[in-house]
């Protein structure tokens, strides 16, 4: 049993909703003198431990960051190396993730994944529809600006084609085209390898979320660091522009 774990029971208040920026997987390589892909393999581990610390401390949705717009444009051999990790982890997890009744989604631009990636991921969604114990949002070729501009197109025709008035156009319209269209908005983001920096991850999503970034490399994130965070968050003091209680 975990210290921090009891701690955040106590404080009560656990984080509905936990996005994460997996970051740090090449420095934590090259530290050891290894390949960059070697790292992304070892955060495959990093991966598990949280999901299943997310599970115990009793958070409802966790959002990994995996792989940007913008990561497509690393070396051809990084990305194939990556989609075959993403297969890979598909394939290896799914049993296990259903037996801990965690339901996964894939969220983000598929249509540029490859087919071997593609029928992976869409088998562990299938595999573990259903799951009420966590979500697990996995965000794969996802940018939050690409998001925005996929959102702007939808409305745009849908105006055109005189369904929907601009005057009409609110918040909920807006969030209603997002990939997060049936999630409430991340409370706490947690950015690996202490970069201070979004890297286009859910833009519209993260406007009142809390931000805890660690200096750990990704391949070395555990479930004490989630917990940790979960720590951290309990006490922030969130006002949404409103002035504070105290
Ligand atoms: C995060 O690790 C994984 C992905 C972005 C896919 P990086 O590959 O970005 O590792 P660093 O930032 O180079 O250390
Ligand atoms: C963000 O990390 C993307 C993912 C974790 C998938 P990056 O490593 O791509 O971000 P930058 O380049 O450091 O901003
Ligand atoms: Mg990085």
């Amino acid at each position: 049993m975990s210290d921090l774990l009891d701690r955040i029971g106590l404080n009560g208040d656990v984080p509905a909703h936990v996005a994460i920026i997996m970051d740090g997987n090449g420095r934590w390589a090259a530290e050891r003198g290894l390949p960059r892909h070697l790292g992304h393999r070892e955060g495959m581990k990093s991966v598990r431990e949280t999901i299943s610390g997310a599970v115990e401390a009793g958070v409802e949705i966790l959002t990994m960051f995996a792989f940007s717009t913008e990561n497509w444009n690393r070396p051809a051999q990084e990305v194939s190396a990556l989609m075959r990790l993403l297969q890979h982890y598909a394939r290896r997890e799914s049993d296990e993730l259903r037996k801990q009744g965690v339901e996964v989604h894939v969220l983000g631009e598929l249509g540029r994944v490859d087919d071997a990636t593609r029928a992976a991921v869409d088998a562990i969604v299938a595999d573990t529809r259903g799951g009420s114990a966590l979500r697990l949002n996995l965000m794969i070729s996802y940018g939050g600006r690409e998001e925005l501009v996929r959102s702007a197109r939808v409305l745009a025709e849908r105006v055109r084609r005189g369904e929907l008035a601009p005057e009409d156009i609110d918040e909920a319209v807006v969030e209603d085209t997002l990939f997060t269209r049936d999630v409430a908005a991340p409370d706490l983001l947690i950015r690996t390898s202490g970069e201070y920096r979004i890297s286009n991850f859910m833009l519209w999503q993260l406007a009142y979320t809390e931000l805890h970034i660690t200096p750990v490399y990704w391949p070395e994130f555990g479930r004490e660091h989630l917990f940790e965070a979960i720590v951290d968050y309990q006490s922030r003091e969130r006002r949404f522009g409103r002035v504070g209680s105290s």
